[in-house]
């Protein structure tokens, strides 16, 4: 296995046959070995700096209803609530203050808010906070709309594409959303120019190892500036209320395998890995992630933007958590910086 992770170190790629001979018959030590060259690949481009971003939960209202997220439409128990311009501002304001560079809008997908409203938000916070990076994650648009955010001045677009293969994301998604289409709106934002983010849930139902590879090589085709990936987790009020979550041992693997591919990706150690384990964003750092996401949402509203049960951080003040994340991080041997915090392309580091 360890000539396989050379390889995947010196070429960053695998094909279809290698990448699933790694992800099925790793053993711990090779995890080991994969995670210090992921971990000497991202100090190389990001030094030991970790990038914050601030996560405003705008709103909790989806259209859509999608099996494994908590904020589907049909679940009636969740408790919805929307944020107006002057509540997202507040967090902003709160998230400059806190050392925040980047700001994050995400929500459901709501047409509550009209696209004259939402460049309105993204316009003010670009005039407010122009040393501030603007990152939008609604969900999927029309081309022109995101056309119009990019020109309002948003700079990063996280949607993640949940799952490369078509089979494997109907399972996981009513018939109205396609595969096809998520990875259209991938690429239209890319060619908008956006910093562009895709991802994955790892351990989703009914994902196979060979569902996972094709996900890798997706990611490698679209070369996304930022790639989520965290484990799913029931929630317990969805049809896949049942079903186990995904395990840390193959999140990290995962993050590690995505930072031999893509070196200069930024890649969050996500707040579900966080649930999963108690140390789960430290091990994802030291696996080859390089971004923590903490939430700025107003502490009134967070308890309700459960996407998954046991969701951590909702009960604390945006302080708290980003005085917890630098404590940990330290910790660790990195350090959180107040910084944009943007994509390094490979040739301007080496
Ligand atoms: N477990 C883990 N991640 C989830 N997401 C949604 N529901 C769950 C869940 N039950 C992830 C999706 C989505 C992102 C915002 O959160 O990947 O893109
Ligand atoms: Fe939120 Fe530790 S990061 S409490």
């Amino acid at each position: 296995m360890k000539n396989l992770i050379d390889k995947l170190e010196r070429d960053n790629y695998l094909d279809k046959d290698e990448l699933l001979t790694l992800l099925t018959g790793f053993t711990p030590e090779d995890a080991d070995y994969l995670y210090k060259k992921a971990r000497k690949t991202a100090d190389r481009i990001y030094g030991n700096s970790i990038y914050v971003r601030g996560l405003i939960e705008f709103t909790n209202y989806c259209r859509n209803n999608c099996f494994y997220c908590g904020i589907r439409r049909d679940n009636k128990r969740a408790e919805r609530y929307r944020l107006s311009k002057e509540d997202i501002l507040a967090c902003c304001e709160n998230g400059y203050q806190l050392g925040f560079r980047t700001f994050v809008l995400q929500g459901g997908e709501d047409p509550f808010y009209s696209d004259e409203m939402l460049v309105d938000i993204i316009s003010e916070i670009r005039a407010k906070y122009q040393d501030c990076a603007i990152t939008l994650s609604f969900g999927e648009k029309s081309y022109e709309q995101y056309a119009l955010y990019k020109a309002a001045g948003a700079d990063r677009y996280l949607l993640r594409h949940e799952t490369a293969n078509e089979e494997h994301y109907a399972r996981l998604h009513p018939k109205e959303l396609s595969c096809m289409n998520r990875k259209k709106c991938l690429y239209e934002l890319k060619e908008l120019g956006y910093q562009v983010g895709a991802g994955f849930m790892v351990g989703s139902p009914y994902q196979t190892m060979e569902n996972l590879v094709e996900d890798l090589l997706f990611l490698k085709e679209l070369q996304p500036e930022m790639v989520g990936l965290g484990p799913f987790i029931p929630h317990k009020d969805t049809p896949f209320a049942d079903f186990e979550s995904g395990r840390l041992e193959l999140v990290l693997l995962l993050i590690g395998v995505v930072r031999l591919m893509l070196p200069s990706a930024l890649i969050p150690a996500t707040t579900a890995l966080g649930t999963i384990h108690p140390q789960g964003r430290e091990l994802g750092i030291l696996a080859g992630a390089n971004v923590v996401m903490p939430n700025l949402s107003p502490v009134g509203v967070r308890k309700k933007y459960m996407l998954y049960d046991n969701k951590i951080c909702t009960g604390e003040e945006a302080a708290e958590c980003r005085n917890c994340l630098q404590n940990r991080i330290k910790k660790i041997g990195y350090e959180i910086v107040v910084d944009r915090g943007d994509y390094k392309a490979l040739e301007a580091v080496s």
